[in-house]
């Protein structure tokens, strides 16, 4: 069944209370809950969401007919009371037996929720959907000594002892809130305790439960949530509103984690962190996940979604609101740039694919499937432009009227807009096309001095057609910009709506349009986009010299950036053509140039390892076609080896330039923290182009590695450096690493990403070794993702000639399938680029899809996926 946004009705009947009682025995675990229901449209039936054993269901003391739909999970009853009624529902569930990780389910020993956005009806019979928001309670009964822990939303109010070794409690959520925001958690854990207290004096009690064993691995999670806190106060005036918060760390989870009312879910990965096992990377993960699952608590959760087509007006605000929170703690235009690489790696090439969507999808077949890089990442993007156009002020006097407005409900992504349009004074009507309109825009400008010295901007903008629309019309969108005199590369002044500026914010509204920068009377550098104002691509026919310029002074760090990108996929293009036509690679002296001065440049040592990373493939081929997936590979390889062999003794010099640097911060060397987290980046990468240059060097990576391998970023740059070296020398690396950490099973998905991820020729061999590995489980979404998901990007092994990626990819997708629909559904979209592929790929690709397309029992996760690739 598809679901339409344009098919939407508001619930007949509203659930005033929600009473649950959760009875947790070894065998399995009953269920039952007490709603009180009240009709708002009458007469209507009354119809639950629920796909749980059901056992009984009683309206008003008694059994009453229903009609169980089983393929839709609708339970419908045609003959309800008229006026406010009571509805008891029972059911039983094996959450042992749920390897689908949605519902209540087990892992190592312990029992938690993920309901998020339909698991809620995998327990019981419920409205489940967001726009019903409820009091809920929820009593839990359990053996004492195998779950001495029961926790849900809310205040614990009480709880006591029962017969048989058996334990009970009762949680109080004052808030109301739809049931997807529902969390149990049963078990053996550990807590660490700590408090916060708010702006307005109020104690927050802050409480961490994972194992007894991660234990010490806590804290770096404590202090990023405490620094959470108190930046939604002080950024947002935002104040956490329960008297407890609390985060549960679980190892198998679908997501990275879930903002459930009080009771946040995280995958381990998210929480757990010590020098030894976590690289500086994950560190940053971390304090980015804390902080955005408790923002969640006042975008999402205070003020929720009416209907799942506007998942991004809580998830695209929630990673803006996560990104500026990162930005504020540590190096902005440095995140500012990962935001932007991570969106065109990931969200751009799906913008132009099969599964291509709105910000606001217009339908689903499975929601799951919509909790997508453009839902969350270029909905922030959309976040970013409001702010852009309004301005800090303008922006938060909007989210001030937001809530102002919609505190306690359930909106659309046209209510927040209207928030900030009526906060502002502003019109944004046309602002609205950002939600209903897929594609990623693609902006051709020009410019031309006058011979009255303005200088005019010619803009044109076009947006492709995507699967689910031919036509667009212009949207409206920031444009920022800057002039750099072409001679001296200084900002240069000009006149803009009156004023004198040296930069402006020009707001794009046409297909084409002409803005003129008055008084400049010189030869300029038009600087573009600035801070990536708008998630477009941005065509200038720039020269390579006039790139050279900007990534030299421009003063807006992602332009620079930008310039450098410009140039790396200018040269990777050259090669390609190069290789195609049989001829030898050029020389590349304009690039060369510009790499030697960005190994000189006296700039930040995380932006300089920015400024030397080539573009990945996935982001040189999205807008291609035909694509022979090999040749882009070889041509960026090819790339890369000039760069290292030409600049050898800078980038080993450079080395150990970074390597000082971290050891003079004094101190614990091996603690994350920014500053020194930029020289090991710097490190590593230059560690990875020496190696490259020189692969005899591994010897002294072997060397170096028992000393070196008491910091997991060390660790991990010498191993994923030397991860694609043929000799024997590697394997033992890799052995030793498994080795060490064979008990940590975090530090054991990145021994199987290496494996997964290794251009070795024996690669496919490998990772099939590792599947039956004693550490895998192919139930752990971390271990599938970890190892399969590095196979699906690993360029020159997924895409082999033969087609054995492909079939390796597809018969994994089918095994995961069966037991968990949605990390299938995740796998199976490496698949996405099949019609962009050359002839004999797109063949063998097709194939496979046409394979899984027939499987009997398919779940619709995979089949709505693979459907749209193959349509
Ligand atoms: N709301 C969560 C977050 O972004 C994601 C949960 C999604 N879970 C899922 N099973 N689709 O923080
Ligand atoms: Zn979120």
């Amino acid at each position: 069944t598809v679901h339409y946004l344009k098919d939407y009705r508001s619930p007949a009947y509203e659930v005033c209370k929600t009473d649950l009682h959760f009875d947790i025995f070894d065998s399995h675990t009953q269920v039952k809950s007490r709603l009180v229901v009240n009709p708002k449209r009458a007469g209507e039936p009354l119809v639950l969401d629920g796909s749980a054993e059901l056992l009984s269901l009683k309206i008003d003391g008694e059994t009453v007919a229903y009609e169980l739909d089983l393929a839709n999970e609708k339970l419908t009853v045609r003959d309800v009371p008229s006026e406010s009624f009571v509805v008891e529902v029972e059911t039983r569930l094996l959450p042992q037996e749920n390897k689908s990780l949605m519902g209540l389910y087990e892992s190592g020993g312990n029992l938690f929720t993920q309901c998020e956005p339909e698991g809620f009806r995998k327990m019981t019979f419920y409205p489940d959907r967001p726009d019903v928001m409820s009091k809920f309670t929820t009593t839990i009964t359990a053996d004492k000594k195998r779950y001495p822990v029961l926790l849900s939303n809310g205040n614990k109010i009480d709880g006591g002892n029962l017969s048989d070794g058996r334990h009970w409690v009762k949680w109080v959520d004052p808030f109301a809130k739809p049931s997807y925001l529902f969390a149990l958690v049963a078990g053996d854990l550990a807590v660490t305790k700590d408090t916060f207290t708010t702006q307005s004096g109020r104690e927050v009690a802050v409480e961490f439960y994972t194992t007894e064993a991660d234990k010490p691995k806590v804290p770096f999670a404590v202090e990023s949530l405490k620094h959470a806190m108190k930046w939604d106060e002080a950024r947002f005036g935002l104040e956490y509103d329960l008297d407890v918060f609390m985060v549960v760390a679980v190892g198998d989870f679908n997501m990275g984690a879930m903002e459930n009312k009080g009771l946040n879910i995280f995958n381990t990965k998210y929480v757990l962190a010590d020098s030894q096992t976590a690289t500086d990377a994950d560190f940053e993960g971390i304090e980015s996940v804390i902080g955005h699952e408790y923002f969640h608590n006042w975008t999402g959760n205070r003020v929720t979604c009416r209907d799942w087509f506007q998942l991004s007006l809580k998830e695209g605000l929630t990673v803006f609101r996560d990104q500026e929170f990162s930005g504020d703690r540590a190096g902005r235009e440095v995140r500012r740039i990962e935001n932007v690489r991570l969106l065109r790696q990931h969200q751009f090439p799906e913008d132009a694919g099969p599964t291509a969507h709105p910000v606001r999808p217009a339908s689903y077949e499975e929601m799951n499937n919509f909790y997508t890089m453009t839902v969350y990442e270029k909905g922030a993007e959309v976040v970013r432009m409001y702010h852009t156009l309004l301005g800090e002020e303008g922006f938060q006097k909007g989210m001030k009227l937001y809530f102002q407005r919609h505190d306690g409900q359930a909106v659309t992504c046209d209510d927040f807009r209207a928030a900030m349009a009526d906060a502002n004074g502003v019109n944004l009507d046309q602002f609205a096309l950002w939600y209903s309109q897929a594609g990623t825009p693609v902006l051709a400008v020009t410019g031309r001095l006058k011979d009255n010295g303005d200088y005019v901007l010619n803009v044109k903008q076009s947006i492709p057609a995507t699967p689910d629309m031919a036509e667009k019309q212009p949207m409206m969108m920031p444009l920022k910009v800057a002039l750099l005199d072409a001679e001296s590369g200084v900002q240069t002044a000009f006149g803009y709506q009156g004023a004198i500026v040296n930069e402006a914010v020009l707001v794009v509204t046409e297909a084409e349009q002409e803005f003129t920068l008055a008084g400049v009377g010189r030869k300029v550098v038009p600087s573009l986009l600035r801070g990536f104002s708008a998630p477009v691509h941005l065509n200038y026919p720039y020269s390579d010299a006039e790139l050279a310029l900007l990534l030299s002074h421009d003063t807006d760090a992602f332009a620079r950036w930008e310039a450098a990108q410009t140039l790396y996929r200018r040269a990777v293009g050259a090669n390609e053509h190069a290789l195609s036509q049989g001829v030898p690679l050029p020389g590349h002296g304009e690039l060369l140039a510009a790499v030697g001065y960005v190994l000189r440049a006296d700039v930040n040592p995380a932006f300089k390892t920015l400024l030397l990373q080539v573009p990945s493939e996935s982001e040189l081929w999205a807008d291609g076609s035909d694509i022979d997936p090999m040749r882009v590979y070889r041509a960026r390889e090819a790339l890369l080896d000039l760069i290292a062999q030409t600049y050898a003794n800078e980038i080993a010099e450079l080395r150990l330039t970074a390597q000082d640097q971290e050891e003079q911060g004094g101190g614990e060397v091996y603690e994350y923290e920014p500053d020194r987290a930029g020289w090991r980046v710097l490190r590593n990468a230059m560690r990875a182009l020496a190696l490259r240059a020189e692969p005899k060097t591994i010897d002294f990576i072997a060397l170096e590695y028992d000393k070196m391998a008491q910091n997991m970023t060390h660790e991990w740059g010498m191993l994923s450096a030397a991860n694609h070296h043929e000799s024997g020398k590697r394997n033992e690396l890799l052995d030793k690493f498994a080795a060490k950490f064979a008990d940590d099973a975090l530090v054991m998905d990145k021994y199987f990403t290496l494996i997964g991820s290794s251009r070795r020729s024996d690669t496919l061999q490998q990772v099939q070794t590792a599947l039956s590995h004693l550490k895998f489980s192919l139930e752990n979404p971390n271990k599938a993702r970890s190892l399969l998901g590095a196979f699906s990007r690993n360029v020159p092994h997924f895409h082999a000639e033969n087609g054995s990626g492909y079939a390796f990819l597809a018969g994994k997708v089918l095994e995961i399938d069966r037991f968990n629909p949605q990390v299938a559904a995740r796998l199976v979209q490496a698949f996405n680029i099949c019609n962009k592929l050359e002839p004999k790929r797109r063949a063998l690709m097709r194939a496979e899809l046409q394979g899984i397309a027939a499987q009997e029992g398919l779940s619709k996760d995979v089949a709505e996926i693979v459907g749209k690739i193959l349509a």
